[in-house]
């Protein structure tokens, strides 16, 4: 791993409505399910946090989306853009996220995943994660991923 270029990054901060066209954007190119523009501004404007890692040019780097529920986060989703994967962005966004849930008394961060997904799984166990469990055939086949089953993962705080 090269280190994380932290200098050329502002700091990871609360997303807005102000920042949802770049992460739609992003969210289109990365993820295979994909959400719609207007399915990301209903879940920030009814309560969702959104943390956005931009450049020190306001590029959009990455981004953390995800639902507190009672004591539980629900991580929705995370995505490094492809020049910046591989360097720690991740590690540090997620080291960020199960600070600022343990300091806030939360329990539990779940998330689901496609099982083929290697380097969010890599991150995942690197970070403490557990499988807690495994519904075949979730996912439906989307461009170049096949249908495959999901893997839900937990982190006990
Ligand atoms: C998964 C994802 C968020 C990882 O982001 P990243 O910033 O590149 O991850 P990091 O650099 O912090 O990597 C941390 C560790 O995760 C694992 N990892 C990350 N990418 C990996 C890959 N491509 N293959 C295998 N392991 C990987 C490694 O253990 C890595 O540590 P190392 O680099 O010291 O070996 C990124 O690949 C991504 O955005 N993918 C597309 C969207 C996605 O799948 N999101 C997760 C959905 S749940």
């Amino acid at each position: 791993m090269s280190a994380c270029p932290a200098d050329a990054l502002q700091p990871i901060r609360p997303g807005n409505l102000g920042d949802i066209t770049d992460v739609h954007a992003l969210n289109e190119r990365l993820l295979p399910e994909a959400w719609s523009l207007k399915a990301l501004a209903d879940a920030v404007e009814m309560g969702s946090e959104l943390y956005v890692w931009r450049t020190a040019a306001g590029m959009l780097a990455a981004y953390y989306l995800g639902q507190d529920i009672a004591d539980e986060t629900h991580l929705l989703q995370l995505v490094v853009d492809r020049p910046f994967q591989r360097q720690g962005l991740a590690l540090a966004l997620c080291r960020k996220l199960i600070d600022d849930k343990r300091q806030n008394g939360v329990q539990r961060i779940f998330l689901e995943m496609r099982e083929g997904n290697h380097a969010a799984l890599g991150l995942y166990e690197r970070l403490g994660f557990d499988i807690a469990g495994r519904r075949a055939a979730y996912y439906a086949a989307q461009h170049e991923h096949p249908r495959e089953g999901a893997l839900l993962l937990t982190l006990r705080l």
